[in-house]
């Protein structure tokens, strides 16, 4: 059943493929950026183990607040940025060692009724990470039918999405949408009830939506850019995504970097004649073991992948090359 809108005080996230990451980078030294701080679980491990210095940034900066206490207890090894990892390469002052992004939202986030982002409990139709920029309920009020259809669809993989934005067009008509049980029960009163074992039918409408507000896949492409501009040969690049167009998009991206003149790419054949500028250390995505599993069932279908960053100078990053979803400009914002 539904919970009611409150400000409540959300459970700690529990950072995923935490083990197998620190395994795959070990020994951990020199200065880090952890992109997604999150409640800085990635961050505190890097610090542990090894790292010099951790550069911790995130959007959404409730997070720095609730770690507060243990933050300072690493004093000038640990530094807080308000900021997006787009434009990561801004807040270093010499080239990393490493860098991680856990990508998507932290458990807080969702967690938190009155930030949006669920729609099991009644909250305001925000999901912005940050608090600037438009929020879901401008998107879902203002975007014309057929531009809120391609966000769905290219950027949830929703099939229904005509179905759900012509519904979404006639509810707005009566009344503007602004909480989020009411989208949920619009998109529920046009799409088939969840089989036992299915995803309840309004997530791929969430997560699309909650994916155009913040730009998360313009912030990704920029974000793998911004990260090969600032490693130092030798350093590393570790990204865990969440779904299958955020994974195809880091893949590519490592495949197109490391690829050799002979290989070729069949998305980017002149880049792939350029020096390699990563070396690819995870051949297969790794994903969470069985006890991962069972501790923490949110860790389900993450995916982390690692690459190598060589000495080849950097140079951007073809979007459409990443099978990155590029919306018709009326469905952008
Ligand atoms: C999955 S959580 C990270 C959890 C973290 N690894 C931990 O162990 O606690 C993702 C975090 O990344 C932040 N985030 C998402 N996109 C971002 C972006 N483009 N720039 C900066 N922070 C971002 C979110 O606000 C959220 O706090």
């Amino acid at each position: 059943m539904a919970a009611t809108a409150r400000v409540s005080s959300p459970d700690p996230h529990i950072p995923v493929l935490l083990r197998p990451l620190l395994a795959e980078i070990a020994p951990v030294s020199g200065v880090w950026l952890d992109g997604t701080f999150g409640a800085g679980g990635y961050t505190r491990a890097l610090l542990d183990a090894g790292a010099k210095r951790v550069i911790a940034v995130d959007r959404d900066p409730s997070g720095f607040e609730l770690a507060r206490s243990w933050a300072s207890g690493y004093g000038d090894r640990l530094r807080l940025v308000e900021g997006t990892f787009g434009e990561l390469d801004q807040y270093v002052d010499g080239p990393l060692d490493g860098v991680v992004l856990d990508l998507g939202v932290s458990s807080m986030q969702l967690d938190q009724a009155e930030r949006g982002f669920s729609f099991m409990v009644e909250g305001p139709l925000d999901m912005r990470m940050g608090d600037t920029g438009p929020t879901a309920a401008d998107l879902v009020n203002q975007t014309d039918e057929g531009a809120l259809a391609d966000i769905l669809y290219y950027y949830g993989e929703e099939r229904a999405s005509r179905r759900i934005a012509r519904a979404i067009a006639r509810a707005r008509a009566e009344a503007p949408i602004e909480t989020t049980l009411r989208l949920a029960k619009i998109i529920e009163g046009v799409l088939p009830r969840a089989k036992p074992g299915q995803s309840h039918p309004a997530t791929r409408s969430f997560q699309a939506l909650r994916i155009a507000v913040n730009d998360e896949y313009g912030q990704l492409a920029d974000g793998l850019e911004a990260a090969e501009r600032a490693l130092k040969p030798g350093g590393k690049l570790a990204v865990v995504t969440f779904h299958s167009i955020e994974d195809r998009m880091v893949k590519r991206f490592f495949q197109l970097r490391s690829a050799t003149g002979g290989q070729g790419s069949r998305y980017a054949p002149e880049q792939a004649a350029e020096a390699p500028r990563f070396r690819i250390q995870t051949r297969r995505a790794i994903g969470p073991d069985d006890r991962e599993l069972a501790e923490n069932p949110r860790s389900r279908s993450a995916k982390l992948r690692i690459a190598t960053r060589t000495c080849a100078e950097a140079g951007p990053v073809d979007r459409a090359a990443l099978g990155m979803p590029i919306l018709k400009k009326g469905a952008r914002h």
